[in-house]
């Protein structure tokens, strides 16, 4: 299986994809699947690229940055999955606690790679609105991620947003923003939500954790929100599914992992209670979230865990 690392993306960064009519406010599941007709050439031209991970992420979000790849991809996934949504609201709750037990914690930094396409409650929305002052850097992949980003921050001087790939980690470390906006000698939050799923090569990501982790000073955090093989069985024909429809319509390569292997992520770091569980079972301080899952936590799709760098 090709790595995740190898995608390559089309598109520019820095500009603009506004998606024809959507079936926005449906969260994605169902609805009216758009055409072309209302659109621009230019707009056409874009529709007509490859689904990626990204928007059809924005699309099971009930977003409107997807496109009628997006949604095609996206769709397919949720026949073999109909919990898919439910999956991805879930991880998004889960990213809203934990950024916000960060914040409490005294973190002012927030280093989010694979961060999205923006929606609902972003990570600097969070923070900043407890702390005016923090500083959020986001990171993707995904042209279009970047570019929505960069848009919804004009004017926000303590956040940014860069087009890298996580799998080159140094160039993220590097990157004159990155070190322009941060101060690698306070803590700084890693947050790594639904994203090392498409890192699949178990030796690549681990590789990548670990340079990003060492390249923090202590008092950071690492949280990691990610497939679980256990929901998504690697031997299951729905799953091989799942994976053929990343790796035929997306440039993305997926796989799930097992707890055990999440846990590995955390090595060197202090676990933050409850240690690595199913994303809603991660505390909400405020809230008691109800089991969206029925009482199977096997459904819930993702574990998730926030480890402390001493
Ligand atoms: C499922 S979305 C998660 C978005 C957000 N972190 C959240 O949890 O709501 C995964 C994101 O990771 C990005 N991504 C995938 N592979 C990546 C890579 N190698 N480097 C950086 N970003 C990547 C995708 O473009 C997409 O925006």
């Amino acid at each position: 299986m090709a790595a995740g690392c190898d995608a390559v993306y089309e598109g520019r960064p820095g500009g603009h994809a506004r998606s024809g009519p959507t079936s926005a406010t449906t969260g994605g599941v169902s609805g009216t699947m758009d055409t072309v007709g209302q659109v621009g050439q230019a707009e056409q031209g874009r529709q007509r690229k490859p689904a990626t991970a990204a928007r059809m992420y924005d699309y099971y979000l009930g977003g409107v940055h997807n496109f009628p790849a997006d949604r095609e991809a996206a769709e397919r996934i949720i026949a073999q999955f109909p919990l898919f949504p439910a999956v991805a609201r879930e991880n998004r709750a889960f990213l809203h606690r934990v950024v916000r037990h960060l914040a409490g914690a005294g973190v002012r930094q927030f280093l989010d790679i694979g961060s999205g396409i923006p929606t609902v409650g972003n990570v600097h929305e969070i923070v900043q609105a407890e702390v005016p002052d923090a500083r959020v850097v986001y990171v993707d992949i995904d042209p279009v991620a970047v570019a929505e980003s960069l848009e919804i921050l004009e004017g926000n001087d303590l956040a940014i947003a860069i087009r890298a790939d996580l799998c080159d980690p140094q160039r993220i470390l590097e990157h004159p923003q990155v070190r322009e906006l941060l101060d690698f000698e306070q803590p700084i939050a890693l947050l790594l939500a639904a994203v090392l799923h498409f890192v699949p090569d178990d030796a690549k990501a681990y590789e990548v954790v670990g340079r990003l982790v060492d390249a923090l000073p202590p008092g950071s955090y690492l949280a990691i929100s990610a497939a679980a093989a256990e929901s998504f069985a690697p031997s299951g024909a729905q799953t091989q599914a799942v994976i053929d429809v990343y790796r035929q319509r997306t440039t993305t390569s997926a796989a799930s992992r097992t707890k055990s292997k999440m846990v590995r992520f955390f090595a060197g770091l202090e676990l933050v209670a409850p240690g690595v569980v199913w994303l809603y079972q991660w505390p909400d301080p405020e809230r008691a979230l109800p089991d969206p899952f029925g009482g199977d936590a096997t459904r819930c799709g993702e574990w998730a865990g926030l480890g402390r760098k001493e």
